[in-house]
Order: C-alpha cells, then sequence, then structure tokens
C-alpha cells in the first residue's frame, strides 16, 4: 500500500485502531465498517474478509485479558499491533486496578496488552516479513520525567506530568521491548509513532483557553486526524522499516527521542516494575543473561 493509494477513511481508522493483521486490504470494505466504529473502546480485527470488533477496556488489566483470550480463541494472525489508546490530562482518578489513569490506561495498559499478544504475533511474523508493534507517544514525553518512587503521582498529582510520564514510559518500553525481541531473533519489531498535534478529542480535559483557541484555529494550526495517522500507517506497511525497530518516528521519519529513553538501566527498571504491576513473568533476566 502507498500513501498515495490510502484511502481517507482508513488513514483517520488507522489513527484509532489498535489491532490490524495485514493481509489482501479491500479498502472500499473497511471505509464502511470502520466509519460506523469510531468512538467506541473496541479493538478492531481486520481479516482479508471480514471485520471483527471486540470490547477491550485498556482501564481494566481484567478486561485486557479477557480480550487476548477471545482474541486467541480466533486463532487468526496478528501481523500489525497499534497501541494508540490514550486519555490526555485528565483529573486524578484511578483505573480498576488502582493505578493513576494515564500511568494505568496509557502505559500499563498497552505494556500488558502488548506482552499477551507477542507470542501470536511471533508465530505471524517471518523473516523479510515481521510483525510489527506500533506504540503512539508523544512529543509531550520531551519533558516528561519518570518517577520511579511515585509512578502513580500520589504524592503531588499534575495532569501534565501525567500525561508526560506515561508517554515517556511508552518510549522505554518500545525501546526494551526491540531489543527483548532482537536478542530472542523474533519476526517481530517495535517503534515509536509520534503523531504530531492533531485536532482530536483528546484536548477534552485541557485548560479552557486552549480548548477555545483550539475550536478557533485547530483546523489552521492542528493536523487533521487524517494527516496526524500517516506516520502510524506509514510504520505499519512501509517496506522501508522491515525488520528495523527501536525507532522514534515523527512526519514519517526517524528522529531522536529524549536522551533518558536510551537508558538501558531504566528501560530495564521500568520494564520489571511493569512486570510486577501488571503480574506478567519478566523473561528480560533470563535472555539478556543467557
Ligand atoms: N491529538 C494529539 O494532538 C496527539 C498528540 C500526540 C499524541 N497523541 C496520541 O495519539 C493517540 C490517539 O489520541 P487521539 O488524538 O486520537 O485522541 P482521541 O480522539 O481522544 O482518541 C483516544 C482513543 O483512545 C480510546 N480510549 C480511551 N480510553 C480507553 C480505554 N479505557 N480503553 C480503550 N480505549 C480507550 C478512546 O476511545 P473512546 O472514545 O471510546 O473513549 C479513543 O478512541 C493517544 O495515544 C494520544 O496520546 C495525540
Amino acid at each position: 500500500m502507498t500513501h498515495g493509494g490510502s484511502s481517507p477513511c482508513f488513514v483517520r481508522s488507522s489513527l484509532k485502531s489498535s489491532v490490524t493483521p495485514q493481509g489482501e486490504w479491500n479498502l472500499t470494505y473497511l471505509e464502511t465498517i470502520v466509519a460506523s466504529v469510531v468512538g467506541q473502546k473496541i479493538i478492531w480485527c481486520f481479516c482479508p474478509f471480514a471485520v471483527e470488533f471486540l470490547y477491550c477496556d485498556l482501564a481494566s488489566l481484567k478486561s485486557i485479558q479477557q480480550f487476548v483470550q477471545k482474541f486467541k480463541k480466533k486463532k487468526i494472525p496478528l501481523h500489525v499491533l497499534v497501541n494508540n489508546a490514550g486519555v490526555m490530562m485528565v483529573p486524578q482518578r484511578k483505573t480498576r486496578d488502582g493505578f493513576e489513569e494515564h500511568f494505568g490506561l496509557n502505559y500499563l495498559g498497552h505494556f500488558l496488552l502488548t506482552n499477551l499478544l507477542l507470542d501470536t504475533m511471533k508465530e505471524s511474523g517471518s523473516p523479510g516479513r515481521s510483525a510489527r508493534v506500533l506504540t503512539v507517544s508523544s512529543a509531550t514525553h520531551y519533558i516528561g520525567e519518570l518517577n520511579m518512587d511515585d509512578l502513580q503521582g500520589s504524592r503531588c498529582y499534575s495532569p501534565h506530568s501525567a500525561y508526560a510520564q506515561s508517554k515517556l514510559a511508552l518510549v522505554l518500553f518500545t525501546y526494551h521491548l526491540q531489543r527483548l525481541l532482537a536478542a530472542q531473533g523474533s519476526p517481530v519489531t517495535a517503534n515509536v509513532v509520534d503523531p504530531g498535534v492533531v485536532n482530536t478529542d483528546l484536548y477534552r480535559h485541557v485548560f479552557w483557553g486552549t480548548r477555545l483557541m483550539k475550536k478557533l484555529f485547530g483546523w489552521w494550526l492542528f493536523k487533521t486526524p487524517d494527516e496526524g495517522a500517516w506516520t502510524s500507517v506509514y510504520a505499519a506497511v512501509t517496506p522501508d522499516l522491515e525488520g528495523i525497530g527501536g525507532r522514534y518516528l515523527y512526519n514519517e521519519k526517524e528522529t531522536k527521542s529524549l536522551a533518558v529513553t536510551y537508558d538501558l538501566d531504566l528501560q530495564r527498571e521500568l520494564w520489571a516494575r511493569s512486570c510486577q504491576m501488571t503480574g506478567i513473568t519478566d523473561v528480560t533476566q533470563d535472555t539478556f543473561s543467557g
């Protein structure tokens, strides 16, 4: 698929979607389905001849586990996973499992989802046609700080810092995941996507002045949702990234993320803590010591 050949509906859909196995795309069919589902907590499963919607609440570890169980029962391959869902600058509140919402939903939800789907992705990828994990972060990660002593922001909550921290954590997670996959020789890659500033509902919790500015000038200053989706689509399908992971992509080009994201010890520490919090086994030690 080339950019010129992609339909706007499909592009919009990709920003909203979470799971898209590659196949022979029937864009006309997909457009119809895609247009009807925007705004629901669903994960989209596209097959060459069918589209199915499965519910998944990323603010609930149980819901993620149930989604993965249902998905695996279908015994279909998974070639592209887009970790796209998110909330921004919400008031201090918790996920069903008691995690601060930005950290729990934006970061831990995708951390668990990806880990539980990795075996399927490893089976689905092959040399020369790797399966791809794309994780949507944000330029906000550049001002983020990872507070390992208080990841839940319970001592001093700032919605802005909490959002930035969750987006920073996603970059660290992706780089560590890529190192893990490469060390295991898996036919799966992991990259980060930064969509830019996009005119979407993400801004519903920001300061009213910013909302007003977005309403008045958003059409001029912000990317449209279609434009914001381009880098995700690019990362999902471009042959240029075959077998290549651990990249931070903005406007379809590789760029550097915040220096601290390349700190291997921090990546490892965050990964280990995330395994504890989500109750999954940490295979990092075995992989890197073996
Ligand atoms: N817009 C920007 O300027 C911008 C800039 C940088 C990065 N990003 C990133 O781009 C991604 C997409 O954001 P967007 O701009 O498209 O915002 P959006 O329009 O608000 O979309 C966010 C999506 O996340 C879903 N979601 C929220 N809570 C969920 C949950 N508990 N379980 C499952 N799905 C949930 C929402 O579903 P519901 O509608 O059903 O709640 C919605 O489809 C986010 O990761 C965001 O951080 C956006």
